[in-house]
C-alpha cells in the first residue's frame, strides 16, 4: 500500500510530536510513523527535567557557560547560544499544550539541580517530567485534523530519489519517502512525501546495560547513514552514572536531581568519594562521575557503589520522587531508610546525524531533530537535561526550514518499486537474531564503554564485523521483521561508534582511551559518510 503526506515524521517522542504539530498548524498534513504504541519513547521516561532559565536569579550567558564547559571543547558556540537563548519561548510553549511544571506553594516553578549546572534551572513534573510533556503533547497532536500517526509501524530505510530513477539522471540527491513495516499486519508500506523528518531518538540498546527503553535500537541515525547522510560524534556516548543496579540487564534511572537535592555517592566502606575525583564533588559533570564510579569498582572489585539519601527529609523524598520511591521499593530498596545500590549505564548518544540550526542533514528534505541529531550543542559531553530542551527547540527551527523547503518542493512524480521481502522463514535459524543480538550487546558493553583503550576497540571492530556479515546475509534471506531490523541497525551503529571513537586520538569528555589519556590541542568534531568507514 503507497500513502502519501505533505511531510513524514518517524518517532513520536517530545522531537516528533513538537515539530508534526507546528507543520500541521501551517496547513500541511503530516504522518507520524512510530514503531511501538504512541507513547513509547525516551521522552517518556524522562525524570530530572528540562534545563531553562527562567528565574531572575539567573541568566542566558551561564547556562551558556556551564554547557560549553561540560561539552570539553568541542561545543559550537553560537549553537549552544541559540539552542538556550531560545529555550524560554519554547517551555511557554509547553506550557501553552498543558504541561503543568511543579510549583512552590507560592505559584513559583520549582527549579531543579543537577550537575554541572551553576544555577537552579531544571523546570521538572516531579521526577516523571518526560510522561508528563508526552502526554500533553500526544493529547494536542490527537486533537490536530492535519496528524495521522501510525503507531506499530517500523520505518526500514529511506527511499531517495537517486534508487528511483538511477544514480546517472541527476546530480543531488533528495529523500522522497520511507519504506516501512506494519507490525501488526505483517506488510510493507510505501510512504511518499516531499520532507522526512527523522526523531527516532537514542542508541542505548547498543550497550548490555541501559537505562533506555526497547525502542532505543538508533534506527534513524542507521537509515540516515544508508541514505548518505553525515554522521557526527558518535564516540561520545553518556553513561548516566546512577542506575538502579539489579542482579538482571535492566537499569532503572536513578535521577541525577536526587543528587541535586543532597544525595551522596559512597563506596561499599561507606566512604564519600566524590571530591577526590573532582572538587564538584557529587555535583561534577556526568563524565567525571562515572569514571569515578568505574574506578572505585575497579578498585574494589565491587559490583556497585551507593547512592546516600538517608539524610534527606523523608517526606521530600517521596514529595519531589514518587516513581523512583516506588520503583526502588519494588526492588526492595527502602530509598527514605537505605543505601541504593547504584552503577553507570548507556544513557544518551551526543553525537548523531549532522544538521546545522536549521534541522537540515546534508541530503535535500532530509531532516533530523531530537537525541538522533548532532546540532553542535552538547559537544564531547551533554549537559544535564539540555536534550528536553534541545528536542523542542530544534523542533520549531526543523518546522520553519520545513514549511520553506515545501513552497519550493513538491511530490516527484515517481512510483518506487514494491519493497521485495525475502521469504524464507526457517524458524531454527531465529536463534541466530537472540545469539547476535544479546553477543551485541555484550560486545559493546566490555570493549566500548565508560574506559576504553585501542587494542579493545579493534576486537569489538572485528567482533561487530563479524555480526554485521552475518546479518547482511540474514538480511536479505529471511522475510524483515523487527528483531531483525533493529539488529541490522544496531550493527550499524556500533560500527559507527567504534570507527568514531577509533578516529579520535586523544582522552576528551565522555571519550576515555588509555592508550591517548591526554587532550589535543587542536580536536575537532569526528564526520563520518558511508564511503568512509568501508573498510
Ligand atoms: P524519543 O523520545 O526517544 O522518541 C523516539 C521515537 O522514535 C519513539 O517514538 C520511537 O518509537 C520512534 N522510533 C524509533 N525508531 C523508529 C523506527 N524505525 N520506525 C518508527 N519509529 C521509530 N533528558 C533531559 O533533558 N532531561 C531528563 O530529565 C532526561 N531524563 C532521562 C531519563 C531516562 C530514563 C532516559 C532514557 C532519557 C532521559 N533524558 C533526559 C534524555 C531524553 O529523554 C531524550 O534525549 C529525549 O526524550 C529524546 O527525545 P526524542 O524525541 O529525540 O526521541
Ligand atoms: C536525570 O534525571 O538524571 C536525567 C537527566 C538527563 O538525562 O538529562
Amino acid at each position: 500500500m503507497t500513502q502519501h503526506f505533505d511531510v513524514l515524521v518517524i518517532g513520536s517522542g517530545i522531537a516528533g510530536i513538537s515539530f508534526a504539530l507546528n507543520v500541521a498548524k501551517a496547513g500541511y498534513s503530516v504522518g507520524i510513523i512510530t514503531k511501538k504504541s504512541r507513547a513509547e519513547s525516551n521522552t517518556n521516561y524522562a525524570q530530572g527535567g528540562i534545563a531553562c532559565v527562567t528565574s531572575k536569579d539567573d541568566d542566558i550567558e551561564s547556562h551558556v557557560q556551564d554547557t560549553i564547559v561540560s561539552g570539553d571543547g568541542l561545543c559550537n558556540e553560537k549553537v549552544v547560544y541559540e539552542i538556550i537563548k531560545n529555550g524560554p519561548g519554547r517551555i511557554e510553549q509547553l506550557i501553552k499544550t498543558g504541561v503543568e511544571f511543579t510549583q512552590h506553594d507560592d505559584g513559583q516553578i520549582s527549579l531543579g539541580q543537577e550537575g554541572g549546572h551553576s544555577e537552579r534551572r531544571i523546570l521538572h513534573v516531579k521526577d516523571y517530567t518526560g510522561k508528563a510533556i508526552e502526554a500533553a503533547l500526544l493529547d494536542a497532536a490527537e486533537n490536530e485534523s492535519k496528524i495521522k500517526i501510525l503507531e506499530h509501524s517500523i520505518a526500514i530505510d529511506l527511499i531517495t530519489l537517486k534508487k528511483i530513477v538511477g544514480s546517472n539522471t541527476i546530480n543531488n540527491d533528495k529523500i522522497i519517502g520511507l519504506y516501512a513495516l506494519d507490525t501488526l499486519k505483517g506488510t510493507i508500506d510505501t510512504f511518499l512525501s516531499s520532507a522526512v523528518m527523522l526523531s527516532t531518538g537514542g542508541v542505548g540498546q547498543v550497550y548490555q546495560y541501559t537505562t533506555n527503553p526497547g525502542i532505543a535500537t538508533g534506527d534513524g541515525i542507521a537509515m540516515a547513514y544508508r541514505a548518505g547522510a553525515e554522521i557526527s560524534n558518535m564516540e561520545f556516548i553518556q553513561f548516566h552514572p546512577t542506575a538502579l543496579y539489579t542482579s538482571t540487564d535492566e537499569r532503572f534511572l536513578i535521577s541525577e536531581a536526587v543528587r541535586g537535592e543532597g544525595a551522596i555517592l559512597r563506596n561499599l566502606d561507606k566512604v564519600a568519594f566524590m571530591k577526590k575525583y573532582d572538587k564538584r564533588g557529587d555535583l561534577a559533570p556526568r563524565d567525571i562521575v562515572a569514571r569515578a564510579i568505574d574506578s572505585e569498582m575497579k578498585m574494589s572489585g565491587a559490583k556497585h557503589v551507593m547512592l546516600d539519601l538517608t539524610d534527606l527529609n523523608s517526606t521530600l523524598i517521596k514529595e519531589r520522587f514518587p516513581t523512583i520511591f516506588k520503583t526502588c521499593l519494588r526492588y526492595g530498596v527502602d530509598i527514605t531508610k537505605d543505601f541504593i545500590p547504584v552503577v553507570p549505564a548507556a544513557h544518551y548518544l551526543c553525537g548523531g546525524i549532522k544538521t546545522n540550526l536549521k534541522a537540515e542533514t546534508n541530503i535535500d528534505g532530509l531532516y533530523a531533530c531530537g537525541e538522533v541529531a548532532s546540532t553542535g550543542l552538547h559537544g564531547a559531553n551533554r549537559l544535564a537535561s539540555n536534550s528536553l530542551l534541545e528536542a523542542v527547540v530544534m523542533a520549531s527551527a526543523g518546522s520553519s526550514s520545513v514549511i520553506d523547503y515545501l513552497k519550493f518542493n513538491t511530490f516527484e512524480l515517481v512510483s518506487p518499486t514494491e519493497w521485495i521481502n525475502g521469504d524464507a522463514q526457517d524458524s531454527d535459524e531465529r536463534v541466530v537474531l537472540s545469539h547476535n543480538w544479546d553477543e551485541l550487546k555484550r560486545t559493546m558493553w566490555d570493549y566500548v564503554g565508560v574506559v576504553r583503550s585501542t587494542k579493545r576497540l579493534e576486537r569489538a571492530k572485528t567482533r561487530i564485523k563479524n555480526l554485521s556479515n552475518e546479518i547482511h546475509q540474514y538480511y536479505w534471506d529471511f522475510k524483515v521483521e523487527p528483531a531483525l531490523i533493529e539488529l541490522r541497525n544496531l550493527c550499524q551503529v556500533a560500527e559507527l561508534i567504534i570507527n568514531c571513537a577509533l578516529k579520535r586520538k586523544e582522552s576528551r569528555g565522555l571519550h576515555y582511551n588509555l592508550d591517548y589519556p591526554d587532550k589535543n590541542k587542536d580536536a575537532v568534531n569526528t564526520v563520518i559518510k558511508k564511503f568512509e568507514s568501508k573498510h
